[in-house]
């Protein structure tokens, strides 16, 4: 069966599928967009994601295609369309299309929607989860506005792929001070010698992660205490443990940075208590249990 993509009120097959050449994402990288995960069929957290595209479309002045709800029922359709039990549904809204020119068109064009689904293999997750991930430092290139999902992603790209050659699966972007932002594609995490959790505090330099957010839920409902400060690449070393978290990725394990081991170079007992309530957390949403599902426990 060929995948099926929405774009503009049409599902078509992704090879039919297309945008304008003057669409201002393609020219101007002016548009958001969000990565859902299904699972069992049924959104993961689909409220915080759509209240992240909201106020991603706020700050750009774009005017949202449509509703939640009508937004919802779209995702839920495309990923049943494509035959889909577990998938990524990816969606970007663009300002749309107008005549090339930098500043935003003075009649606001239609804002362009497009989706796509993508099956997802929670299986192959799990596995991760198990073995953990090598992650790769280097100066943060990206603008001053991460907070926003934009899809001016050059930075991250470069940035991922500075990590692939290095040997290691994601890269930690670091501020002129030295100081650990994000990942490519995740948010960046330790655990300190005392089992405090430690991540980056909100602002302009990360994207305010859903995965994170579920995090701050699960450790205050576990008494886990959470300090929200930067840290850098030798606090990380002399960490018990480090993980990233997104919402493909989950709780992930960081076993090695800069290729030198953290902790014991294997998922740490913290980390691993997260994967467990973060997969609880996604069997209540989703109805998706890796342990009932047969999947490999952790
Ligand atoms: N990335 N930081 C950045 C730069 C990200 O791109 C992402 C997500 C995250 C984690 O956010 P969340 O928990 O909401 O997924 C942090 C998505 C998955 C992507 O671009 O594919």
């Amino acid at each position: 069966m060929s995948r099926i993509a929405y774009v503009n009120g049409r599902y078509q097959s992704l090879s039919a599928a297309h945008v304008h050449i003057e669409d201002r994402g393609f020219q101007f990288s002016d548009g958001v967009y969000e990565v859902c995960l299904y699972l069992n069929g049924k959104a993961l957290d689909f409220h915080p994601h759509m209240d992240r595209l909201d106020r991603s479309l706020l700050e750009l002045s774009i005017t949202p295609p449509m509703g939640r709800r009508p937004l919802g029922r779209i995702m839920d359709r495309l990923v049943a369309r494509n035959r889909l039990r577990h998938a990524t549904l990816y969606l970007q809204v663009t300002r749309g299309v107008a005549k090339r020119d930098h500043a935003f068109p003075a009649c606001p064009p239609r804002p362009t929607l497009v989706m796509v689904a993508r099956r997802f293999d929670p299986f192959a997750l799990l596995q991760r989860q198990n073995s953990g991930v090598h992650i790769a430092t280097l100066p943060d290139g990206r603008w001053s506005r991460c907070d926003i999902k934009s899809v001016s992603l050059l930075g991250n790209v470069l940035a991922k792929q500075a990590a692939k050659d290095a040997g290691a699966d994601e890269a930690w972007m670091l501020d002129s001070d030295g100081l650990v932002t994000e990942g490519a594609s995740t948010t960046a995490w330790i655990v300190q010698s005392d089992g405090t959790l430690r991540t980056r505090q909100l602002g302009n330099d990360i994207l305010p992660g859903i995965t994170r957010q579920v995090i701050m839920e699960i450790a205050r409902e576990n008494d886990l205490a959470i300090i929200e400060e930067p840290f850098t690449p030798a606090d990380a070393h002399g960490a018990q443990e480090a993980f990233i978290a997104s919402t493909t990725a989950g709780v992930m394990p960081v076993i090695a940075l800069d290729g030198k081991q953290i902790g014991t170079g294997k998922p740490g007992p913290v980390s691993r208590g997260l994967i467990a309530r973060h997969w609880s957390h996604t069997a209540r949403e989703t109805g998706f249990h890796p342990v009932q599902d047969g999947l490999l426990i952790l």
